[in-house]
């Protein structure tokens, strides 16, 4: 069986190289417009999107993942990090931070449910996207304050997810599905 959201669903895929093509303003408000619909625990939105189209402030919060990241071994980093050119962004038009209050159970779930409707409101527009977590190492260095200062975070808000959106210039295929993921309990 299947239906247009179904396919969607099925279609949407990690993109991991861009065309600089800027989001156009419709775009982009309907993809915000999907984030916020997302539902969330007794609807209490412990959310906040931050919308950074800023280059050079992508460039600095990758440099400061990298910072973080190198700081390990390298058998406990991702391989993606032994190329020097590798940008956790990969050069996205555009990237939306997910943060929230640390502690609360439900926020980073809300926040997870939020930034699977970005991902598919994009596919849906024609765009591609790619969740993000590795930027979470930037706030785990001296710059953590100014870095959350920069996207607006609002106070006591942290880094929860990101995810870049734009004109994929990439193909890729669905990915392998695990074995043994499903029980059917009656
Ligand atoms: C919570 C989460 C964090 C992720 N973080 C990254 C990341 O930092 N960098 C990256 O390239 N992909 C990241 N991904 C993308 C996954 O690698 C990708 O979803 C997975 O390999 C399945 O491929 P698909 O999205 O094309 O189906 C992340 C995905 C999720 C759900």
């Amino acid at each position: 069986m299947t239906n247009e959201t179904l396919a969607l669903i099925s279609s949407r895929r990690s993109h991991r190289a861009y065309t600089a093509a800027p989001l156009t303003q419709e775009q982009q408000d309907a993809i915000l417009r999907a984030a916020v619909e997302a539902p969330s625990a007794v609807n209490r939105q412990l959310w906040h999107f931050s919308v950074v189209t800023n280059q050079a402030l992508l460039d600095e919060i990758n440099a400061a993942t990298r910072e973080n990241v190198m700081k390990r071994a390298p058998e406990q980093r991702s391989p993606r990090f032994a190329d020097s050119q590798f940008h956790v962004f990969y050069h996205a038009p555009t990237v939306i931070f997910l943060s929230a209050q640390p502690g609360s159970v439900y926020a980073p779930i809300d926040c997870g449910i939020a930034v699977e409707n970005i991902a598919l409101a994009a596919e849906s527009l024609g765009l591609g996207s790619v969740i993000l977590g590795m930027p979470r190492e930037a706030f785990q260095t001296e710059r953590a304050d100014a870095l959350r200062r920069a996207l607006q975070f609002p106070e006591g808000y942290d880094f929860v997810i990101a995810i870049a959106v734009g004109v994929p210039a990439d193909t890729k295929d669905a990915h392998p599905v695990g074995e043994g993921k499903i029980s059917f309990v009656d």
